[in-house]
């Protein structure tokens, strides 16, 4: 089961009380969603994983059958749309808790660099058009390096896209493995997990153009949300706090609360979390 490492604060700052609306756009494996539930309120909870979704249904029967909890597959940059279609219009809270869940390490679309023999994939959802070995076979050098110097920042970046686009020559990019030897050959050792945490989760961010969703999503949650309402996004990304502080600036808003810890996720590429609390 996926803990979310934020879970105390996130109810604290959402204060759910019987009847009150909320927004779970992330719903992962639900922790958000039914520390919520359990206060009272009610939940429409999206992700963009169809698997999440369908495990939710299982595991969250109970609500679902009392019509507390709706559970949705889509895409959060849509969330005004969604929300409306599902009458969740005048909202108290909605949560973005960014990134991985546990349990999608382990669903074979190749978001762990240890799994060498799964697809190299990493996308949410089947719909997505490219793959992460698309992007590594298909793109241009300097594309590929716009790609992953900005998003991974890792100092290796263009010894790692140069390794890349050797390999291509000989070899078209399949699978986890694939990626794995070409940045081991020039990352130091030491460096090495941080590297391929930060190149995986790079890709991962642009084949699922997450940068797009996270700006939409936020700028739809004030469409759907009413005065004094909360949005609470938690980040593990220098990029996403970008979006973030820029979002609560360009609008006026206010950080009731922003926080940070080492997530220590061993298991994920994320380590870095941040907590942001916005009013409305
Ligand atoms: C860190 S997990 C959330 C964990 C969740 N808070 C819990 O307690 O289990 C992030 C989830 O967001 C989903 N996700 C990522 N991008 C999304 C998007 N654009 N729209 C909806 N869900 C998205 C992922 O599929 C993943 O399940």
């Amino acid at each position: 089961m996926h803990t979310p490492v934020f879970l105390e604060k996130v109810v604290e700052y959402l204060e759910p009380i019987k009847g009150g609306k909320f927004i779970d756009a992330t719903f992962g494996e639900g922790g958000h969603t039914r520390a919520i539930l359990e206060k009272e309120g009610k939940v429409l909870g999206i992700d963009i994983d169809p698997e999440q979704i369908k495990k939710g249904k299982e595991n969250f029967k109970r609500w679902i059958d009392e019509e507390r909890l709706t559970l949705i597959t889509g895409n959060f940059s849509r969330i005004e749309k969604i929300a409306r279609r599902y009458g969740f219009k005048k909202v108290k809270g909605v949560i973005f808790d960014l990134g991985l869940s546990m349990s999608q390490l382990y669903e074979g679309k190749g978001f762990s660099y240890k799994r060498l023999e799964e697809p190299l994939d990493l996308r949410w959802n089947k719909r997505f058009k490219n793959t992460a070995a698309d992007l590594l076979n298909y793109l241009s050098f300097e594309e590929l390096y716009e790609v992953i110097a900005s998003y991974s920042e890792d100092p290796y970046s263009r010894e790692v896209v140069e390794e890349i686009v050797r390999e291509r020559r000989k070899k078209r990019f399949k699978k986890v493995g694939d990626l794995v030897r070409v940045v081991e050959r020039v990352v130091r050792k030491k460096d090495l997990d941080k590297s391929l945490r930060r190149i995986f989760q790079a890709l991962r961010m642009v084949v699922n153009n997450e940068t797009f969703n996270l700006e939409s999503g936020l700028l739809g949650s004030l469409k759907v949300l009413k005065k004094g309402g909360r949005i609470i996004v938690i980040t593990f990304h220098s990029i996403e706090d970008r979006i973030v502080k820029r979002f609560v600036k360009e609008k006026g808003l206010k950080l009731v609360e922003k926080l940070g810890i080492d997530s220590k996720r061993e298991k994920s590429f994320e380590r870095t979390a941040r907590l942001r609390v916005i009013e409305v």
